[in-house]
């Protein structure tokens, strides 16, 4: 097993807690000097909280949001007096983004299953833009949290038809699939008719199942009926799912699948053609 996939199993192997305490204590040493130098933008977590991918300094986390801003203005036509729901808002690294681009007319909503990310977001964005709102939601995931809430059980704290747009940005790489499809229903419930959504998947096909399998970086070997995962225990780690069957289940919740754009996850080298590493799934509500 090559040393990467050997690294992702040991951090697999701990607590929840573990995990979020073990990266906080990490980054210390240069959390502090940026503390100390004044390097950190105000609404850029420090590197030990930013738990919802690489650990990375001001500029970059910004670069990063901005990056996705340009993917949602570009794949659904984001206008600034829309109505947006980020589902798995994270630690905020789309909303800072947004807080430039939104005007007073357009709203944002970003619900997320980890406390000390809401958190985050409510002192420091939700405080300066009253049109920017974060929920803490408590349901379990075996990655971010330990509750006993299910997310299959979970109805969106929104009324019907609140939102012009909906996104999550690696969000369902990490959901299972009857909570997926439980979302795609409160999605179809809370957007408007025909209004765009956004989120990106890992996905692959029969061509490409077989690589995907057996590499040896970044790879599913545990197959399941429709989907196969990346650690065997930590469900939630990552997941990739047969495209066929996620088409299926957004035409089980009334939505429709638009387009799906590959990402560069699958390819063997770094490729510069592809706009993002995930796969960006569009589609939209119907009738
Ligand atoms: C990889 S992170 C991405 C965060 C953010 N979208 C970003 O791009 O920075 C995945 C996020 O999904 C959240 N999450 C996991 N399960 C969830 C659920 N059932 N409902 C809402 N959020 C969830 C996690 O807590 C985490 O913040």
């Amino acid at each position: 097993m090559k040393k990467t996939n050997r690294l992702r199993n040991i951090w697999y192997g701990l607590s929840v807690k573990q995990r979020f305490f073990l990266r906080r204590l990490y980054y210390f040493p240069i959390d502090f000097f940026d503390k100390v130098l004044s390097r950190r933008h105000k609404y850029v977590p420090s590197r030990g909280m930013i738990y919802t991918g690489s650990s990375i300094g001001s500029k970059e986390y910004i670069k990063q949001g901005l990056f996705q801003l340009n993917l949602l203005k570009e794949e659904i036509d984001l206008l600034p007096n829309d109505k947006i729901l980020d589902i798995g808002s994270g630690v905020g690294r789309t909303a800072i983004a947004l807080t430039s681009y939104l005007n007073s007319d357009g709203s944002y909503d970003g619900f997320d299953v980890v406390e000390q990310g809401v958190n985050w977001c409510n002192k420091g964005i939700g405080k300066d833009f009253s049109n920017f709102k974060f929920k803490y939601v408590p349901l379990f995931n075996d990655l971010y949290n330990t509750s006993k809430l299910k997310a299959t059980e979970f109805e969106f704290p929104y009324a019907n038809n609140s939102f012009d747009k909906v996104f999550s940005i690696s969000l369902f790489t990490h959901m299972q699939l009857d909570e997926i499809q439980h979302y795609f229903s409160e999605i179809a419930r809370v957007v408007k008719p025909e209004g765009l959504c956004f989120s990106t998947f890992f996905l692959y096909d029969s061509d490409d199942e077989d690589d995907i399998a057996k590499r040896e970086h970044f790879s599913f070997p545990y197959k399941r009926e429709g989907y196969r995962l990346m650690n065997g225990n930590v469900k939630s780690g990552n997941i990739a799912i047969h495209k066929d069957v996620l088409r299926g289940m957004l035409k089980k919740a009334n939505l429709e699948c638009l387009s799906i754009t590959d990402g560069f996850w699958k390819s063997k080298m770094f490729d510069g053609t592809k706009k993002e590493f995930q796969d960006i799934v569009i589609f939209k509500r119907l009738n």
